[in-house]
């Protein structure tokens, strides 16, 4: 065993007031760990807190050993109160910052923490040795217990209620009174550079971040290597890790580092969250630190943008390998619906919102999906999840109001692969209920962001803009409002794999779907059997 995690209830204050919350090992966020390139990692995850919970490795590709990925009834059962489940992590290329995050419920918002992956010894960094390396976490903080926000969101079929502070490194930051002691401190030393691993744990929001007077460079994002790219803020999606190189060339004093809501959805609020950076030696500070300018919270074009300008450093150290010639293409919708609910108090009396991809709501099957599938157990999903949308219209267009396309279909579907068949998915954002960003999520791989535009994908002409060359890879990507994304992998990785919104109010009203990679001919593409502890349904 190389790590032990313990789920256990402690207690937390923030914001002057005091909770119990679920945590890994007693620490809040989670506990770090620490790997190098293409290790196996053994991980005792033992539950002794009152809720069943899942751990799930965020970005780790987990090679023909789907076992231990972790979402609940899509890999695995729940680890039940009282017992253990011991979960084998298999590396292979991925290389900086992942994370791991609890995969049941919304236990996610208290249970994560980082996955830093070292280079091989002999490797080094295709960018200049960093001072020092610290993972930057945002995260969120409800006042009220975070099972009471799902089930009272779940009842009145609207939004959640928004968190009380955004976090970073667990700290809610000195514009809170209550917390000014505790806020997140960076030391630096002038004519230094950092490394800073930055990953959104947030569970409802894309995030902007900025350090005044400094410009950054990101070198890496969701465990691959990218092109340097030299901006002055971050947007960052829920799922999302962007590592980044801070160099300590301003004049020596204190700046705040500061993060906020990108609110896609339209409301404009200005939940921001600080932490310092602060240069060493002698010199007289400014009285307070000095804030950056955040983009406005509902600037799309800065986080489209900035998204759009990730590339991949393909370089001869680190070639990449696009798929240039597709076998199959996809077109899955990604809409909120609503449905009737006569006893709904929400925001829309009588109706609740839901959430679909081709017009499927998925339901949550009894067993997990993998366990029906390895041993042939029938009834627990079907392999009939559509291609493209099932009923075509303008997906983007204004006033949709037909109630086909408002009203999907419940169901638990899957779609199955060919093994090393090469795939392209263009997600195509719509305007039923309302557009809005969705950071969707692939487990089990890493994928070419090879497009994105707005309004309704043009199966004609938008392939001819497509970037085949130095694409980034990823295992996040915020699909933009009214827009699309197009992304390509090649079905290298046998079993059965999640696809879902990284916003948790989506996963909740069904934006999900599995594929289903069969396995190959050779011993070397088949899935590996399970191992002898996995948790048991019921
Ligand atoms: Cu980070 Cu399925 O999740
Ligand atoms: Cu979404």
């Amino acid at each position: 065993m190389d790590a032990c995690m313990q789920l256990k209830d402690s207690p937390y204050t923030r914001l002057c007031s005091n909770k119990s919350i679920l945590t890994v090992n007693g620490k809040f966020p989670g506990p770090i760990l620490y790997v190098t390139q293409g290790d196996t990692l053994i991980v005792d995850v033992i539950n002794r807190a009152t809720e069943n919970v899942t751990i799930h490795w965020h970005g780790v590709k987990q090679p023909r050993y789907p076992w231990s990925d972790g979402p609940e009834y899509i890999t695995q059962c729940p680890i039940r109160p009282g017992t253990k489940f011991s979960q084998k992590i298999v590396l292979s290329d991925e290389i900086g910052t992942l994370w791991w995050h609890a995969h049941s419920d919304w236990s996610r918002a208290t249970v994560h923490g980082a996955l830093v992956v070292y280079p091989k010894e002999g490797d080094v960094y295709p960018f200049p040795k960093p001072t020092a390396e610290i993972p930057i976490i945002l995260g969120e903080w409800w006042k009220s217990d975070i099972q009471a926000v799902m089930t009272q969101f779940l009842a009145n079929g609207g939004d959640p209620i928004v968190s009380d502070a955004f976090l970073i490194n667990g700290q809610p930051g000195d514009l809170d009174s209550c917390s000014k002691p505790d806020t997140f401190k960076l030391k630096v030393e002038y004519g230094k550079t950092y490394l800073l691993r930055m990953i959104n744990a947030v569970m409802n929001n894309i995030m902007f971040f900025k350090i005044a007077n400094h410009n950054i460079t990101v070198v890496g994002s969701d465990g691959a290597y990218t092109k340097p790219l030299t901006s002055d803020y971050i947007a960052i999606s829920p799922g999302q890790t962007i590592d980044f190189l801070l160099e300590a060339n301003q004049n020596p004093n204190h700046y705040y580092m500061a993060s906020r809501v990108h609110a896609v959805a339209g409301t404009s609020s200005n939940f921001t969250t600080t932490a310092i950076v602060e240069y060493t030696g002698n010199y007289t500070a400014t009285p307070s630190p000095l804030l950056p300018t955040l983009p406005a919270s509902d600037d799309t074009v800065s986080s489209d943008s900035f998204t759009g300008r990730l590339r991949s450093l393909a370089s001869r150290e680190h070639p990449i390998d696009v798929p240039q010639k597709v076998d199959k293409n996809f077109l899955f919708t990604l809409s909120i619906n609503t449905f009737a609910c006569p006893n709904c108090t929400g925001p829309i009396p009588g109706q609740r919102l839901k959430a679909s991809m081709n017009n499927i709501t998925f339901v949550q099957p009894r067993i997990d999906i993998l366990q029906a599938y390895y041993n042939g157990i029938r009834g627990v999903y079907g392999d009939d999840f559509p291609k493209n949308p099932p009923f075509p219209f303008n997906y983007t267009g204004v006033n949709v109001t037909s109630t086909n396309y408002r009203t999907p279909q419940n169901g638990t579907e899957v779609r199955v692969l060919e093994y090393d068949s090469t795939v392209e998915i263009v997600f195509q954002g719509t305007n039923l209920v309302g557009a809005i960003y969705h950071p969707m999520h692939l487990h089990g791989y890493s994928f070419y962001v090879v497009g994105m535009g707005s309004g309704n994908f043009d199966r004609e002409r938008d392939p001819l803009s497509y970037n085949l060359v130095d694409p980034p890879l990823q295992n996040t990507i915020a699909v933009p409002r009214n827009g699309w994304t197009a992304i390509r992998f090649k079905a290298n990785n046998p079993g059965v794999w999640l696809m879902h919104c990284h916003l948790e109010r989506h996963v909740s009203w069904g934006m999900e779907m599995a594929f289903i990679v069969k396995n190959g001919k050779s011993s070397d593409a088949k899935m590996m059997p399970p191992p002898p502890d996995m948790p048991r349904c019921g």
